[in-house]
Parts: structure tokens; C-alpha cells; sequence
């Protein structure tokens, strides 16, 4: 069963004018796309499943994916045993799909419509901090420290997080978005010097479309 997490969101009234314009901005995509017409869609995260086997999660761990959109990371997660899942998105369409599917196995899962960079998070909760596709969306230094600041307050003392970016070789830009391309050394300068880098992959993503989009996934430990 899910535990019984409380979590502080920002009440609508407090949201800045350019966090409700993005949550427009992807309710409108979530809303006129079918997930097969997104150019990150993948039918099964294959390379956050291996990581996420590989970094020896356990079953009990809390595990929240930030900007899980409409992927089935989190259905195959359920799939797979693990019972304490949060999903986070800014969309509050993107988070309806992913419930409409799972049917009643969403009343498992933590849902968590707000923006990364604002939301209260319960504090050294979550043992995984996944996210792919969210963070290059990130384009200031102040957006990326505020998001640093969230994960590192609600990460455990000794927390695992994937973040999976463009790098260097992907696209500019996005869903009609900029994004800031990333490397494994661009990352760790991110979360600075208590993260240690675990493990990198590349994947060269192929879109529904036949294109390639580069990505660089890093796997990081915190320590003590
Ligand atoms: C490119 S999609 C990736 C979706 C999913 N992770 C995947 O791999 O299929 C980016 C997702 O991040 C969400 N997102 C973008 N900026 C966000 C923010 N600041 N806070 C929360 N979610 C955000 C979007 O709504 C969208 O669902």
C-alpha cells in the first residue's frame, strides 16, 4: 500500500504567471498528442528500467518520477513490485492519462501535479529521484538550483537519482521549447560535490518519427 505521504503544493493562487503559462503549455500538448506523437515517446523506459535494476532499488524503496508525463515507467514499476511510487508533472493532462490507464492500480501510486522548481516535497523521503526528459527543460542557472535545492531537501540521506538529459549531441530544442543540453561533468556541477556519479549511458532515442534525439543518462549516490 502507498504510504500515507502529506504534501504542501502550492496553492493555485501562489503560482507565478510563467509556472501557469508552462502548465498550459503542456496541458495543451498533453491534450492535442497522443503519446505516440511525442517525439521522447518510448513504449517502455528501457534504459531507466536497466539503471533503476542495476543501482539495487529495492522493492520497499520511495520512488518518485519527476516529469513522468505519460510514460510507463511508473506501470512498469508497479509491475515489477515496487510499491511506493510517486508521480510528479506539471500536467494535470499528462497525469490523467497515466491514471485512465492503470485503472484502479493508480489509487497505488502518489500523484503530484505541480512544477518541480516550487512544489513541497516531504522531507528525506525519496530513495530514487528519477527523472527523464524534465531536467534540460531547465534553461536558467536559478531554475536548475531551485530544482537542486527540492531534490536535495526530499532525496534520503543516502538516495539514488537518474536524470536522463539531451546532451551535448541532442536537439536545441523541444515541444517548442529551448532546453539546456547536458554531459555527466554539466550535471555533477549541478548537484555539486555530495552527489557521486555512479555510472553514465548514452541512448540515441529514435523518435515516432524516424529522427534521433541523443541522450545522456547519470546515475548518482548520495552521500553522507
Ligand atoms: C519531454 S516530457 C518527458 C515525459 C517522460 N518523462 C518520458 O520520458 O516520457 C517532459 C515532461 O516534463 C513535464 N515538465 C516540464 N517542466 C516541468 C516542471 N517544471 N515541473 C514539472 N514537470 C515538468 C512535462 O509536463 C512533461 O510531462
Amino acid at each position: 500500500m502507498q504510504s500515507n505521504v502529506t504534501f504542501t503544493d502550492i496553492p493555485m493562487s501562489q503560482i507565478n504567471k510563467k509556472s501557469l503559462n508552462l502548465k498550459n503549455h503542456w496541458d495543451t500538448v498533453f491534450k492535442t498528442k497522443k503519446p505516440v506523437e511525442m517525439s521522447w515517446y518510448q513504449p517502455h523506459l528501457q534504459k531507466s528500467l536497466e539503471l533503476i535494476r542495476r543501482a539495487g532499488i529495492s522493492r520497499e524503496a520511495e520512488i518518485i518520477d519527476i516529469g513522468g508525463g505519460a510514460s510507463t515507467l511508473v506501470d512498469d514499476l508497479l509491475k515489477a513490485g515496487f510499491k511506493r511510487l510517486s508521480v510528479l508533472d506539471l500536467s494535470a493532462q499528462a497525469l490523467t492519462q497515466v491514471k485512465t490507464r492503470l485503472g484502479l492500480k493508480a489509487n497505488q501510486v502518489m500523484w503530484v501535479e505541480a512544477n518541480v522548481t516550487e512544489v513541497i516535497l516531504p522531507e528525506h523521503h525519496y530513495d530514487l529521484w528519477h527523472d527523464r526528459a524534465a531536467f534540460h527543460f531547465l534553461t536558467s542557472p536559478e531554475g536548475r538550483k531551485k530544482y537542486v535545492k527540492i531534490m536535495d531537501k526530499a532525496l534520503s540521506p543516502r538516495g539514488v537519482v537518474i536524470i536522463a538529459a539531451f546532451s551535448q549531441k541532442g536537439p536545441e530544442r523541444c515541444s517548442g521549447l529551448d532546453v539546456a543540453r547536458h554531459s555527466p561533468e554539466s550535471v555533477q556541477a549541478e548537484l555539486g560535490k555530495r552527489y557521486h556519479l555512479l555510472e553514465t549511458a548514452e541512448e540515441s532515442h529514435e523518435t515516432p518519427f524516424g529522427t534521433r534525439q541523443e541522450f545522456v543518462y547519470c546515475v548518482f549516490k548520495r552521500e553522507e
